[in-house]
């Protein structure tokens, strides 16, 4: 599979929407509302061009995902610019084929490289554990939103980041109905 992965350019948006759409249309979970929160988010200082990544495959995108920035609010005082992973989708036609996983260690490296210390994501709870994601009831961390618990998963980029702070996370005005 002559596979390419590399950040979106400005040329690919469509292209992007359309995957979005298409590989969240069947999703029982999903509100549909995932084009919306990549455009609201594009509008912010929260996006994040260098974490706003395509796959391609023979000149075509096929999946996309992209790291944007929450607050976390910790008790001492201070404050950190975490990440948040969402969305991340791959085309129906081409899932299983380990695109998602490239894409979200690829992300991963480039956050890390970017100083970012930790990622939140709201998703399968059976899909993110395998990329070091670990549900947020381990950690004594809350929300500013009403989400279950066993969705909402935390990846430690700078080791025990999360375990050594505690605090709030605040989803941004993109994020919140
Ligand atoms: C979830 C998604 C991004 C995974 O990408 P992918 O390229 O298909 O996944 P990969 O090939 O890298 O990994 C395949 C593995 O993920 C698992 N997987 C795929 N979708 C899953 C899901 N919805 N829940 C749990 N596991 C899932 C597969 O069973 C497979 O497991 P295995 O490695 O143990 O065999 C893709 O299926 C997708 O776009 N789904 C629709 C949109 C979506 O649900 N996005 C995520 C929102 S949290």
């Amino acid at each position: 599979m002559d596979l390419i992965i590399r950040k979106e350019t400005k040329k690919d948006i469509p292209d992007v929407y359309e995957v979005i759409t298409e590989s969240f249309k069947s999703q029982e979970f999903s509100n549909q509302e995932e084009v919306n929160l990549v455009k609201n988010l594009r509008r912010t200082d929260d996006f994040i061009p260098n974490l706003s990544i395509v796959a391609e495959v023979s000149g075509k995108i096929v999946a996309y995902i992209l790291f944007s920035k929450l607050k976390f609010e910790m008790n001492d005082g201070s404050v950190d610019d975490i990440l948040t992973l969402a969305p991340v989708c791959v085309s129906p036609h081409m899932q299983n084929k380990g695109i998602g996983s490239k894409l979200i260690r690829e992300g991963h490296n480039i956050a890390k490289n970017m100083g970012f210390k930790g990622i939140l994501v709201v998703g399968h709870k059976n899909y993110y554990p395998k990329f070091g994601y670990s549900s947020i009831v381990n950690y004594n961390i809350s929300l500013n939103m009403d989400i279950p618990a066993d969705v909402v998963m935390l990846y430690e980029i700078e080791k025990d980041y999360f375990n050594n702070n505690s605090g709030k996370i605040l989803f941004s005005d993109s994020f919140l109905p």
